[in-house]
């Protein structure tokens, strides 16, 4: 595991950067995990204004998405479909037919859902290289504290921390989610490269107990001290 240092926000998200942009150009057809919330934001900034610049091309590039709140159609400003589309992939030129997200619409036959994403992750060779955010309580994804280490992508419902931190996005408190289609911990661990970024105070107990602790199941974060390519970049 290593673990990179930086000054701020804005330094981890140029290291970051420079990691992904790296790897895109090493493979110009990566298979990349990608990740929502305010801790990507700086990472897809600095990717955008390397493609602008013509110095990144997505054009062969394909991508997972590692969740989405149940009961959110695309068009919803708060569905991590949104996020993505108005904060990365409409100012890259990632075709879309190569964007997966899982579909927050989805009502019934979940566990046949979950397994075709899984399916269609290992069609297109298994995930390059993932980025990750973290949760308070240690969680990648929306994989909550006590989600097993060998889970796959499935439902789950949000513990009552994810839905405080984020409760606060939406107008009503009722119209928050409670529940999510997240890629499983097995599934993150089976990608070959791995990015987890974190800034701020609010995350330094989350990352002590992922990088330090013992690997537990309350502890999401910790089951990546058995991934043999994994990357924190904190401050
Ligand atoms: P954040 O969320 O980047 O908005 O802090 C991270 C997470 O919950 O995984």
């Amino acid at each position: 595991m290593l673990v990179v240092i930086k000054k701020d926000y804005e330094e981890i998200s140029r290291e970051a950067a420079h990691i992904v942009a790296g790897a895109v150009r090493s493979n110009s057809k990566i298979v990349l995990g990608l990740a929502t919330g305010s801790t990507p934001l700086g990472l897809y900034r600095e990717l955008i204004a390397l493609h602008s610049a013509g110095d990144l091309d997505f054009s062969q590039a394909t991508s997972f998405n590692l969740d989405e709140y149940l009961g959110l159609p695309a068009s919803h400003p708060q569905s991590f479909h949104f996020f993505m589309q108005n904060n990365f992939f409409s100012q890259v030129n990632f075709p879309p037919g190569n964007v997966h997200i899982p579909d927050g619409t989805i009502s019934r036959d979940y566990d046949a859902y979950c397994a075709r994403y899984e399916q269609c992750i290992k069609a297109a060779g298994g995930i390059d290289l993932q980025i990750l955010g973290i949760g308070r309580n240690g969680h990648v994804g929306f994989n909550e504290p006590t989600s097993s280490l060998a889970s796959r992508t499935r439902l789950k419902a949000l513990s009552r921390e994810t839905v405080e931190d984020n409760r606060h996005f939406f107008a009503n408190e009722s119209e928050m989610p409670k529940c999510a289609i997240t890629m499983g911990i097995g599934t993150i661990l089976d990608s070959r490269r791995v990015l987890l970024l974190a800034s701020g105070r609010s995350k330094a107990a989350a990352v002590a107990k992922a990088i330090e602790g013992p690997i537990t199941s309350s502890v999401s974060a910790s089951a990546l001290q058995m991934h043999a390519d994994v990357t924190f970049i904190i401050d």
